[in-house]
């Protein structure tokens, strides 16, 4: 029972809290909080650690189903994710099937929301300073981030963690605009999916209705965020 687990807290990010439980395992604390534009906008939201959790915990089990391997080990039901020890790979991934975002700031050339011929992958490099600028495969490789093989497996990865997303929430009438995902390497030096996979990670439409973070990073309150990923886990029967 995660219940049961204690750890020391070895980082506060903006939207977790990080706790060492021994070598092997972490726990993830999901904070009642929501974060936009780098931290520079900050709400108390209550509820929404247990329901990020939640969605994150839902979304890890059905990629295991698949094969996906990842760093899930258990949950306590409420706002804390026991999670393996993973050395993190500083790159945030982003697979994208419709133009929103960052992709229209830098493509104006293509229409908000246009539907791409296949998804598109990215990488940016996680840094809050420099606002985790976009990055090519070939920096990656000279930065010695991963090697070649690794890259191969993340890129590989988020495209099948993409298929069975956007399968999955079609078949409950929503639509996946786009998501990001971070990856570890275990001791065996295995690419394995870390973090998070929530609506604060990910764009997901209802009747063209966000039910993801988007909403408060355009002026809707911690509350009314709350209630729309209340509705997002409704409406995928996620408990
Ligand atoms: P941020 O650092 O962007 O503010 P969070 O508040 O979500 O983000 O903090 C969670 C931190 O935990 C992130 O730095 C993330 O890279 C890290 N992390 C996620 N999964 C693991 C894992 N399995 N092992 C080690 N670190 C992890
Ligand atoms: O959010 P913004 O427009 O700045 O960035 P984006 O590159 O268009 O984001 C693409 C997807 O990745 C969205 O679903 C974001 O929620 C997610 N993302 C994230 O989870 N964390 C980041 N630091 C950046 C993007």
């Amino acid at each position: 029972m995660i219940g049961s687990w204690v750890g020391n807290l070895i980082y506060e990010g903006k939207a977790k809290r990080v706790y060492r439980v021994n070598d092997e395992l972490l726990i993830m604390e999901f904070k009642d909080e929501v974060t936009a534009f780098d931290g520079a906008r900050r709400e108390n939201a209550p509820g929404k650690g247990r329901l990020a959790a939640a969605q994150t915990v839902f979304f890890m089990r059905l990629l295991s189903k698949y094969g996906i391997r990842n760093h899930l080990v258990d949950w306590d039901g409420d706002r804390k994710v026991l999670v393996r020890s993973l050395k993190m790979i500083p790159i945030e991934v982003i697979v994208r099937n419709y133009a929103y975002g960052s992709f229209l700031k830098r493509m104006p050339l293509i229409k908000p929301m246009t539907k791409f011929s296949r998804p598109l992958v990215e990488f940016h490099l996680k840094s809050d300073e420099l606002h985790d600028p976009l990055i090519t495969s070939d920096d990656i490789i000279e930065a010695g981030l991963v090697n070649n093989d690794q890259l191969s497996e993340m890129v590989d990865t988020a495209l099948k963690v993409n298929t069975i997303l956007s399968n999955f929430m079609m078949s409950k009438g929503l639509t996946l605009v786009d998501f990001k995902l971070e990856f570890g390497i275990d001791k065996l030096g295995n690419v394995v999916l870390a973090d998070e996979l929530s609506g604060d990670t990910m764009r997901v439409l209802i009747n063209n209705k966000h039910l993801d973070k988007e909403l408060f990073r355009k002026g809707a309150s911690a509350l009314e965020l709350v209630k729309a990923y209340e509705e997002m886990n409704r409406l995928l029967g996620i408990p």
